[in-house]
This record gives structure tokens, C-alpha cells and sequence, in this order.
């Protein structure tokens, strides 16, 4: 199933954006270097919207208590988070960033 997020021209380069599937799950779309990755948009660590945070040469920080990310693996660089942010596999087409899932989104937390 595909899940469109938000129009690609919408995310430059080094920026991100929270799409909100269905109105309520947060999805982060990243742009790196042209690259689109879409993540949980929630933090791992506790309830703290991703999109806050910044972007840092291959890594994503949680502006709440400063956890990175990985934005290749996902996978938690520094404490207090512990386990790593879900990555989705994203597809463009037509100009639309989208997300393909085979069923409910997975979420760590
Ligand atoms: S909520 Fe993100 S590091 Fe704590």
C-alpha cells in the first residue's frame, strides 16, 4: 500500500518535514542531499515531535534532551534514547513523496 506524505519541493535538501498520515500519525521526511528517508516523527525516548529537532551531518538531534539519530539505520547515537527511530521505505513519483507499507506503521518507543 502506498501512503502519499507531502510534494517532494516541499523538503529542500538538508531540511525536514512532518507529514501527518491520516491526520494523527506523524511521519518524518528527510531530505538528504536529494535523498527522501521518512522516519517515525516521534521520539524513541518519549513523546517529543522529531521535527523540532535538527539536522547535523548524517545524524537527526532530539531538541528535547539532545539524543542523535542515524539517518541511514535510525539507530540512537547518544543516550537518553535507546532504541533507534523506525525508518520507512519511501518512494517519489509524480513529484510526491510517498510511503510504502505493508501494514500499520511500526513505532518505537
Ligand atoms: S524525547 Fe527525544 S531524547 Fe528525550
Amino acid at each position: 500500500m502506498r501512503i502519499d506524505l507531502l510534494a517532494a519541493a516541499e523538503v529542500a535538501p538538508g531540511e525536514m518535514k512532518m507529514a501527518w498520515v491520516n491526520g494523527t500519525e506523524p511521519v518524518l521526511v528527510v531530505n538528504v542531499g536529494g535523498d527522501y528517508r521518512a522516519f517515525q516523527g516521534i521520539c524513541s525516548h518519549e513523546y517529543f515531535e522529531l521535527d523540532r529537532g535538527f539536522l547535523t551531518g548524517g545524524s537527526l538531534t532530539c531538541a528535547l534532551h539532545l539524543s542523535r539519530f542515524d539517518l541511514d539505520s535510525g539507530e540512537a547515537l547518544d543516550p537518553p534514547a535507546d532504541q533507534p527511530i523506525a525508518r520507512y521505505v519511501v518512494v517519489v513519483e509524480d513529484g510526491r513523496v510517498q510511503l510504502e507499507a505493508d501494514g500499520p506503521l511500526e513505532v518505537n518507543e
